[in-house]
């Protein structure tokens, strides 16, 4: 079999998604996940963006293992040295130098001559060079540049020592046939032992499309992102580019990738849970319904012979999580266990914690299966991270006919701070009083409703964004009530402002390609 590199990116296009950040223990956590998963190389983030930024890219580097670990570099010495110096502890470590090559962005953007961005990919190419054989070179906005020029561009770049070239798609713009024919013209043109890489954009809903006619090309390395984030529109979906290579392998004759499929819903879960993007119900491979049979004779289809209107075995890409794993009765050890399985190891308070909150939510839902625990664990408690406040309780008043009124007690570690809301709603007057309580208010400017699973009994899950003097934050909750809910996804979101105001410089990025 030829492989198909997958290069996710994640962790760096991924999270440039307006809204999105994460902090190191997340992206920590991400990586961990994404090692799991098999893909080949991590591009872990952008060093020289913000100290944020590097400490995770240094942070991954240090402890994931498997992947190699890649970090995004203009050509500038002092981005290729940050960026080195935050991957070098990693096992297999890769520079990715970039600089653009449309005529437009050098001209409005870099205000630079073709010729200067030819020696600066040159000289930027070496520099990284100098400190490891792995270098990957992308003309950015490559597809609307003049393809003679880019691919000067990316000879230089293979001269000067580079291993893949990736050729971007930065807006969106192509169509399959124009992309698949561009590829073919670098392989063509370029000369030299080097990697073609595809880095499609999804502005028109084409970039897994425009990644697969590379891969027919000759492209052998794909960067795609889980739920297919990334600017904008976002990147090339990451389970659909897999499972297209793998389902259609009578086309893709030859290749395929070393993705474990099976990992595939469960990091879609966790990279949604974490970056606070809902999965759309009815997304391919990891969206809810992508295996629900809603029609009566679809279903009968379905119960007589599976492939009648499935493509895909549901639990090739571990989108069985419908199974029950444990119930009120489950002991610690056995919560433990399961958690364990699911790759969430919690130890000492962390585990106590947790398992408080499993009592809690078991004795109010009779299945708990491997959707709740993940979504109990991760976004109640925040794997390793120290939540400044944490709720105890929380009471509501009212309805139609009275001001709905909520009053909540919260802890901050040392003591119980109790405060009251009045608003519109519910809601509005939980969030009302925990804003009280906490000091922190803003602007909600994001708030989705859904639930975990099936059922009258499901979990209700509430992911917001908070927006506090300019100090943005996600918040994830998970309840049976979608109030309570909405409250903890609202705790959770203060929780981030208040260890990001700590921190400011985390999300300052000085820089972004
Ligand atoms: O879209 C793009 O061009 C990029 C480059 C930095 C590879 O993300
Ligand atoms: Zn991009």
């Amino acid at each position: 079999m030829d492989r198909v590199l997958i290069f996710d990116t994640t962790l760096r296009d991924g999270e440039q998604s307006p809204g999105i950040s994460l902090d190191v223990g997340e992206k920590l956590e991400i990586a961990e996940q994404l090692s799991r998963l098999g893909v080949d190389v991590i591009e872990a983030g952008f060093p020289i963006a913000s100290d944020g930024d590097f400490e995770a890219v240094e942070a991954i580097a240090k402890s994931v293992r498997g992947p190699v670990i890649a970090g995004l570099s203009r050509t500038g010495f002092k981005d290729v040295d940050r960026a080195w110096e935050a991957i070098r502890h990693a096992e297999r470590n890769r520079i990715h130098v970039f600089i653009a090559t449309s005529e437009i962005h050098m001209r409005k953007k870099l205000r630079m001559t073709p010729d200067q961005v030819k020696a600066e990919a040159g000289a930027g190419v070496a520099r990284a060079r100098s400190y490891t054989d792995d270098v990957e070179f992308s003309p950015e906005d490559g597809f609307r540049s003049d393809p003679d020029f880019m691919c000067e561009v990316c000879q230089v770049a293979v001269d000067n020592g580079a291993a893949t070239l990736n050729i971007p798609d930065t807006v969106g713009f192509g169509l399959p046939e124009d992309y698949g024919k561009l590829i073919a013209y670098v392989f063509d043109t370029v000369t030299g032992d080097y990697v073609v890489s595809t880095h499609c954009h999804d502005d028109l809903g084409l970039a897994v499309a425009n990644s697969l006619a590379g891969v027919t090309n000759g492209a052998r390395q794909v960067e795609c992102a889980i739920n297919g984030l990334g600017e904008r529109a976002g990147n090339a979906a990451l389970e659909e580019v897999v499972m297209a290579i793998k389902t259609r392998s009578d086309y893709f004759a030859g290749v395929d990738t070393g993705i474990r499929t099976e990992e595939l819903a469960r990091t879609s879960r966790m990279v949604s849970r974490l970056t606070g993007y809902p999965v759309q119900f009815n997304k391919a491979i990891v969206g809810r319904n992508a295996f629900a049979h809603e029609a009566g004779i679809h279903q009968h289809g379905v119960l007589e012979d599976r492939e009648t209107y499935e493509i895909i075995d549901a639990g090739l890409v571990g989108q069985e999580a419908a199974q029950i794993v444990l119930g009120k009765h489950s002991g610690r050890h056995a919560f433990s266990d399961s958690l364990d399985k699911l790759g969430l190891h919690l130890q000492g308070d962390a585990l106590n914690q947790a398992f408080v909150r499993f009592k809690e939510l078991a004795d109010r839902k009779v299945q708990i299966n491997e959707a709740d625990l993940e979504a109990i664990v991760a976004a109640e408690l925040g794997l390793g991270i120290v939540h400044k406040f944490a709720m105890v309780s929380l009471d509501l008043e009212g309805g139609t006919q009275r001001t709905p009124h909520a009053y909540v007690t919260l802890t901050d570690g040392a003591e119980k701070i109790e405060a009251d809301g009045e608003g519109n709603g519910m809601i509005d007057a939980a969030i009302a009083a925990i804003a009280a309580a906490t000091g922190v208010t803003g602007e909600l400017t994001e708030f989705h409703v859904s639930s975990v699973t099936r059922g009258g009994d499901a979990l209700g899950d509430v992911v917001l964004q908070l927006d506090a003097n300019g100090v943005r934050a996600g918040g994830r909750g998970v309840a049976t009530d979608v109030v309570e809910a909405s409250a903890r996804a609202y705790l959770a979101a203060v929780n981030k402002v208040v260890r990001l105001r700590e921190r400011p410089e985390v999300r300052e990025r000085a820089v972004g390609p």
